[in-house]
């Protein structure tokens, strides 16, 4: 049965293939997921490629219903953008990223080889979402990349552009979710990571906020990474937390 509801997605960010098959067959659930999705980046894509996404998360584990996430976060000219969108819909991902500072060129592109894809195939179309600022960069980055925009301003700019474009939604800090949702309207999706369970550490992640909070502002899906695959039992970890949002 397919967890529909349940908002969460765990990053599996490891390039230990078996761990990665043990973490997202545990998250997967005996009996039903206990989260809605899980995430492979761009490390264990590098690492292993197509056939590690088919190891760690073979097609019984698939059948739980629980959505994939590819966070590749691509960015070149339209063409080559399009062509690595292409060559991953076989592995039907529910997510993949780019980077809306690739421009509306490439992100009509890349949205449109998704849609025509997954059509050719068969299968269903692979939601795109946009990276916008990278919460690693500051006012004082920016402007020594050209851009004299402030980066809250920055944001809502890029995700504009990338609504218009043709991308489903974007990943955003807690902290930007209210301003997206109110410029980009409600059918925009929201992923959001820098989520820690109250109680949890927050490791390297200086803007955090609960998994609860997070959807009450708007989140679509929370991206929740070492409190469930650091945790002594990452099943109930995660179980955990769909219980306190209600997604079980
Ligand atoms: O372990 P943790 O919950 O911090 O993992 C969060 C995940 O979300 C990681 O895969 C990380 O790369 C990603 N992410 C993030 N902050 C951003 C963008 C992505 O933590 N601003």
């Amino acid at each position: 049965m397919q967890s529909r509801s349940n908002p969460v997605y765990c990053a599996i960010d490891t390039v230990d293939l078996p761990l990665a098959a043990r973490l997202i067959r545990s998250v997967a659930g005996s009996v039903i997921p206990v989260v809605g999705g899980v995430k492979l980046g761009l490390e264990f894509f590098l690492a292993h490629g197509a056939p590690g996404v088919r190891y760690a998360f073979p097609a019984p584990v698939r059948a739980t219903g629980i959505g994939f996430f590819l966070d590749l976060k691509l960015h070149d000219i339209p063409n080559t953008v399009a062509g690595g969108i292409r060559a991953v819909v076989e592995l039907e991902p529910t997510f993949i990223t780019i980077h809306t500072a690739g421009g509306p060129a490439m992100m009509k592109a890349a949205a449109e080889t998704a849609a025509a894809e997954a059509k050719r195939l068969g299968v269903a179309r692979p939601r795109l979402l946009g990276v916008t600022v990278l919460t690693s960069l500051d006012k004082s980055d920016l402007v020594a990349t050209g851009v004299s925009a402030d980066p809250d301003r920055q944001v809502l700019r890029l995700a504009s552009l990338a609504r218009e474009s043709g991308l489903d939604g974007v990943i955003c800090s807690p902290l930007e979710i209210a301003a997206l949702r109110q410029e980009c309207g409600k059918d925009f999706i929201l992923m959001v990571p820098g989520i820690r369970p109250s109680g949890a550490a927050s490791a390297d992640q200086k803007r955090v906020m609960t998994p609860k909070e997070a959807v009450t502002l708007g989140a679509n899906h929370l991206v929740i990474g070492r409190p469930i695959t650091e945790a002594a039992d990452p099943a109930l970890a995660a179980e955990t937390i769909a219980r306190d949002l209600g997604a079980l």
